[in-house]
């Protein structure tokens, strides 16, 4: 029997961007229904879902909400035309607890947005299917069935989640290694892992990966050495580079070693880091790791995403501390740390040799971030330019002060003009951010810019329809990624 339809008020309504699935609304559809209204059409009820224990806007307590799952393009129509109700199904009759439901929300959320309406692009699916795959390590949820809730292949979702379904299957002492070889200390790893230190010290001290080069040698792939000993791949090549040169290992990873300052790599290796929004190249890592340290020195990354610069670390033998606001469950070395420089918190107790600091280039990708992001603990992507300027003046500031005189500084940020949509002499250079912008920061902190290194974005994803449209009226985008190195001033003798 079909639930019975209520009417609800769209202003108590909660839109989840977490388990709404769809990135972007879809103005065009909100426009198309809201003619429609205004012809007298009569729209299917939206599908709602009561929860409590839910995190109330300070994202510190619980309280309870009626999310919507289905129906947000109806809901802003109508709230264009002026209604304030609408008619709405719940999917469960009672309350449900939102932290144990999140991933049964996201799936009806999923699967109500593929039956109908605006379907969800490949791209929403996609991050449905990583979400959900990163949020259950037991595998509760196959490719099979992911695959026919998101209506896609199993290929498809093999495709999407298989990172993460390999990082899980990662066996707890692989974890270890890990995390001592980043440098963390057996207290650490034993208060995070939840073992006793005894035990962590024995795996450190008796694990052996010395069969790697006879499984080399029979014409294994590293993937298959990888699975063979439940670890993820990056410990895999970490393990097969050991005591090798810088240089040796470039050429075992078939890097070409870069000997001028225009780095231009325009595909992220698979090996190294998870699909992450914003994700770098782990050449440009290990570039900067190559010129700017020495095995043994320790790295800092602030905002790690998806963990590109920890798994180089780990591969040409650097130790790292990595933080940010949304770290995943599978990388454990990532830490939570949200920036706020004005509190003057550094949640690092040894000085750094190298800060490699990749942080969100303005609002670009701020979409993704979002979503990432608690309420009260903001990505610096949803800052006003004056803001997100604020920031850097000050994060600069206190890295400058939890520094050694020998810390070098890698900061990497691409030039933001309002360019879109925007004939080159015509663009709001008010809004604009550039290197020199940053360079004007950086010294201002005590920071003294020693190389300027080009790291360009791709173009590739530029359509020839785009490139049409940017030519015909005069449009000049960016690609322009700068990576900074800084040393500290000298202070006046
Ligand atoms: C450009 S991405 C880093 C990508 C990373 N280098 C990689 O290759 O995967 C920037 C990161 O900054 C994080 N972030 C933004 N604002 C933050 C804040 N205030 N505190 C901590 N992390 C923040 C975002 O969550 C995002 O993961």
């Amino acid at each position: 029997m079909k639930p019975d339809s209520i009417k609800i008020n769209i202003k108590d309504l909660t839109w989840d961007p977490s388990i709404y699935p769809r990135t972007t609304k879809s103005q065009q559809t909100i426009n198309a229904y809201a003619e429609a209204l205004d012809i007298g059409a009569q729209f299917p009820p939206i599908k709602i879902q009561r929860v409590f224990n839910y995190p109330d806007t300070d994202g510190n307590k619980t309280t309870q909400a009626t999310i919507t799952l289905d129906g947000n393009h109806r809901c802003e129509a109508f709230q264009e035309k002026g209604i304030q109700e609408i008619s709405a199904i719940e999917w469960k009759d009672h309350p449900l607890d939102y932290e144990k439901n999140k991933i049964p929300l996201l799936l009806e959320s999923a699967q109500s947005n593929t039956i109908h309406g605006d379907r969800l692009t490949p791209n929403d699916k996609k991050r449905v299917a990583r979400d959900i795959a990163s949020t259950d390590p037991e595998c509760r949820y196959t490719e099979s069935a992911l695959a026919e809730k998101l209506g896609v292949s199993q290929q498809t979702v093999n495709a999407w989640i298989t990172d993460i379904r390999a990082r899980q299957k990662t066996n707890r002492d692989s974890i270890i290694i890990r995390l001592s070889r980043l440098g963390w200390t057996q207290e650490k790893i034993a208060e995070t892992t939840k073992m006793t230190q005894g035990r962590v010290a024995q795996i450190i001290n008796n694990t052996s990966f010395g069969k790697i080069n006879n499984l080399l040698a029979q014409g294994r792939d590293m993937k298959y050495i990888a699975s063979h000993y439940n670890m993820e791949l990056a410990l895999a090549w970490a393990l097969r580079l050991e005591g090798k040169t810088d240089q040796e290992k470039f050429k075992e990873l078939e890097w070409g070693l870069r000997t001028w300052d225009q780095w231009n790599f325009n595909e992220c290796d698979e090996r190294f880091g998870d699909d992450w929004p914003g994700r770098i190249p782990a050449q440009l890592v290990a570039h900067t790791l190559f010129y700017f340290t020495k095995p043994g020195d320790l790295v800092l990354d602030p905002m790690a995403g998806g963990g590109v610069v920890p798994d180089v670390c780990l591969a040409f033998e650097r130790k790292c501390h990595a933080f940010d606001l949304a770290p995943s469950d599978s990388r454990p070395e990532i830490e939570y740390h949200h920036w706020n420089p004005q509190k003057g918190t550094w949640p690092l107790v040894k000085k750094p040799d190298l800060i490699f600091f990749d942080p969100p280039y303005y609002t670009k990708k701020a979409k993704d971030y979002k979503e990432k992001a608690g309420k009260a603990t903001p990505s610096i992507s949803s800052f006003t330019k004056k803001e997100y300027e604020t920031f850097f003046k000050d994060f600069f500031n206190l890295a400058h002060e939890n520094s050694r005189p020998s810390t070098i500084l890698a900061f990497l940020n691409a030039d933001w003009r309002d360019f879109e949509s925007t004939p080159a002499t015509e663009e709001n250079t008010d809004k604009a951010i550039t290197t020199y912008d940053y360079n004007r920061l950086l010294s201002a902190a005590g920071w003294k810019i020693t190389h300027r290194i080009e790291c360009p974005l791709s173009s590739e994803r530029m359509t020839g329809n785009m490139v049409k449209k940017m030519q015909d009226r005069r449009i000049l985008g960016t690609t322009t990624r700068t990576l900074h190195i800084a040393k500290k001033k000298k202070e006046a003798p």
